[in-house]
């Protein structure tokens, strides 16, 4: 049976201050990012900015945004997702800002593109059809509508969109930026040997496969300089195939993390869906949060399952912190990502520092109705 002061110096560790590069954090709590597809024609309004404060004020040290429609009509995708372009939704991403800095905590927007995921019907630009490295990526969604394989000048114009998107976050004053790499949707369609079959310059073997984040991170670079962190969160798993792979072996995720990391990324956000879990079972018990650190050398968020004593189980309840002991105590990761928990309770990061996780709201998908 585990002891109360266990938890408590579990707690502890995760309240003490971290550095994400040039930015320091109160705490290596951070809020995943969670779509919630509640922002009438894309724009940020004040129960956004409220709903990010509350995590602040109850001791969240960072925010990632859910993730938002960078400027390119291809990446507009489904309804309600916030825009992180033009005035209107930029104007409340900057009230959003302030209130989780008046609130003491600090945001990085995730800049997202769907890729295939996206149909032409689909979100606030119609008549555009969806896009990825390859024709027909989508045989890997649920989706009908073919994907057309995108031009070399698609992707400058998408690279361009991510880039001013950054530049964006940096003058209204956010504290980084977060890149989706994850998840199948478009960088990952390029990371992904299944969805990724082009013969220029961008396709190839698994480093090749990394060109097209590559040169979205160097151009951000470009644009902010070297001081504003980028996160880069990858996957393993797809939306559409959890059991997928881009790496089978840590030499395979060093070919694939390496490029990224040379490119100028702050922060590694490993994104697995139970953190806990072996990523190359052969090699070592090492989590994938662990795997990025050790071969990227640079900070790392960890993400999955975080306060659900039945992960991936969509009726769950709040547990303990006794998974994270291990991972801690091997130094794996420097900030540990929340998603479901802290949807469903703001106040769960300063309830899992008091020992009364008991007392969380658990989550269930009928919170995801309303912020
Ligand atoms: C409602 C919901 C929306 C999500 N939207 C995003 C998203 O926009 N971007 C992203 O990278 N991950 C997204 N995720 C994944 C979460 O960031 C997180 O990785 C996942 O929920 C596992 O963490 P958890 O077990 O702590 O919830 C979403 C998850 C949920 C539950």
């Amino acid at each position: 049976m585990r002891t109360a002061s266990a938890e408590a110096a579990t707690a502890a560790a995760l309240f003490r201050p971290v550095r994400l590069g040039p930015l320091e954090l109160a705490n290596r709590i951070a809020m995943a990012p969670m779509s919630r597809y509640l922002c009438p024609d894309g724009v940020p309004h004040e129960g956004v900015a409220d709903y990010y404060r509350r995590r602040a004020e109850n001791g969240v040290g960072l925010i990632i945004t859910e993730g938002t429609y960078i400027g390119h009509p291809t990446a507009a995708s489904y309804e309600g997702v916030p825009f992180f372009v033009g005035d209107a939704a930029l104007d409340g991403w900057a009230k959003v800002r302030e209130a989780v800095h008046g609130a003491g905590g600090r945001i990085f927007p995730q800049l997202w593109h769907t890729g295939s995921f996206r149909q032409s019907w689909m979100g606030p630009v119609k008549g555009v059809a969806g896009v990825g490295p390859s024709e027909n990526t989508n045989a890997f969604t649920s989706h009908p509508e073919p994907t057309r394989e995108m031009t070399e000048a698609d992707i400058a114009a998408v690279i361009d969109a991510y880039a001013r998107a950054a530049a964006d976050a940096q003058r209204l004053g956010f504290d980084g930026v977060e890149i989706h790499a994850a998840h199948g949707y478009l960088i990952d369609e390029f990371f992904w040997e299944r969805t990724n079959r082009r013969s220029d310059r961008y396709g190839g073997n698994r480093r090749q496969r990394t060109r097209f984040a590559a040169e979205i991170i160097e151009e951000i670079r470009r644009r902010v300089g070297p001081d504003f962190p980028v996160s880069l969160r990858f996957s393993q798993w797809k939306q559409q195939d959890y059991a997928a792979k881009l790496a089978d072996t840590p030499a395979e995720l060093a070919e694939l993390l390496e490029p990224l990391v040379d490119a100028g990324v702050t922060v590694l956000h490993a994104s697995a869906r139970r953190f806990w879990e072996p990523a190359f079972p052969a090699e070592s018990d090492l989590t994938i949060a662990g795997w990025a650190k050790k071969i990227g050398g640079l900070p790392v968020i960890m993400v999955g399952g975080a306060g659900l004593d039945r992960p991936g189980l969509r009726e769950a309840l709040p547990a303990s912190l006794e998974l994270l002991e291990k991972p801690l105590a091997r130094g794996e990761f420097d900030v540990l990502a929340v998603g479901r928990a802290l949807l469903a309770d703001p106040e769960w990061a300063l309830k899992a520092k008091a020992g009364a996780l008991g007392a969380c709201r658990p989550y269930s998908r009928d919170l995801l109705a309303a912020l």
